[in-house]
């Protein structure tokens, strides 16, 4: 048993999408929640330039005593994760598009990855697909400046849905039928992704994978809370900002502390 908190971070607001899931199934665990919003969008960085980045967002958890760290971001698991292992003793649970469970999913034989661009080119994202879905044909696509949309709290605006359109409607074409959000920005979307590709295609992210894996890890190592968790929220950019989009993303009133790191 231990009741330390659990380190969850993303370049933004998106890894709350994780987060949300990680306290349906573990209501118990406490979170600190850092979004590093002075450095948004990952996408656009160098992997040196994250991998400072998560350096010191995770040596910010080993000094808040975290006992596992959750990485809700697609882009700094697959740039950093191997890293941060080697730097970190604490147990760390990355966030990755959940390929099998496209590739499981499909009748078609056809499936997509709809991620930031940094994640759809990664190397890391290749050998995902290599390894759990080389039986179907995965189509690995970039949206563009979606991250930034949703960050601005803009999950339906006329310039998202035109965006998500632009992306999704080749895809619905070319009879793909499931297909996995690989940003944590994105489950914000479903809904409007869900309106433009029809009821037959299938839409997985990956937060409720993430969250079964931390219980996995916390029940292994028997790192469970007995008591009630409480969240707290941390960001590098504006807090009245983050307070303000992220109330809206969770719909509950939210209170963040400002930090530099
Ligand atoms: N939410 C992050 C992810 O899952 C990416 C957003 C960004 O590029 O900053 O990849």
């Amino acid at each position: 048993m231990n009741n330390n908190p659990i380190g969850v971070f993303d370049s933004g607001v998106g890894g709350l999408s994780v987060l949300l899931e990680i306290k349906k199934l573990l209501p118990n665990e406490s979170s600190i929640f850092v979004a590093d919003q002075a450095y948004v969008p990952y996408g656009a960085k160098t992997k040196e330039e994250l991998i400072d980045r998560v350096g010191r967002i995770l040596g910010f958890f080993k000094e808040k005593n975290v006992k596992a760290v959750v990485f809700a971001c697609n882009t700094a698991t697959v740039y950093t994760i191997d890293e941060m292992r080697k730097k970190f003793e604490f147990p760390i649970i990355g966030t990755v598009p959940v390929v099998k469970t496209i590739a499981n999913l499909s009748k078609s034989g056809k499936t997509a990855v709809f991620s930031t661009p940094a994640t759809a080119k990664s190397p890391y994202l290749q050998e995902l697909i290599d390894k759990f879905a080389s039986n179907v044909s995965v189509e690995c696509v970039g949206g563009s400046n979606l991250e930034e949309l949703v960050e601005n709290g803009e999950i339906d605006s006329y310039e998202t849905i035109e965006i998500l359109k632009k992306h999704l409607l080749p895809l619905v074409k070319n009879r793909v039928d499931a297909i996995a959000l690989g940003c944590t920005h994105y489950p914000f979307l479903r809904e409007e992704i869900e309106k433009i590709v029809g009821p037959e295609v299938m839409i997985v992210d990956s937060g409720g994978a993430v969250a079964r894996r931390l219980k996995q890890i916390l029940t292994a190592e028997n790192l469970l809370s007995n008591q009630n968790g409480s969240n707290l929220y941390y960001t590098t950019g504006n807090v009245e900002k983050f307070e303000r989009v992220s109330g809206k993303l969770l719909g509950e009133k939210i209170e963040a502390e400002h930090i530099s790191l």
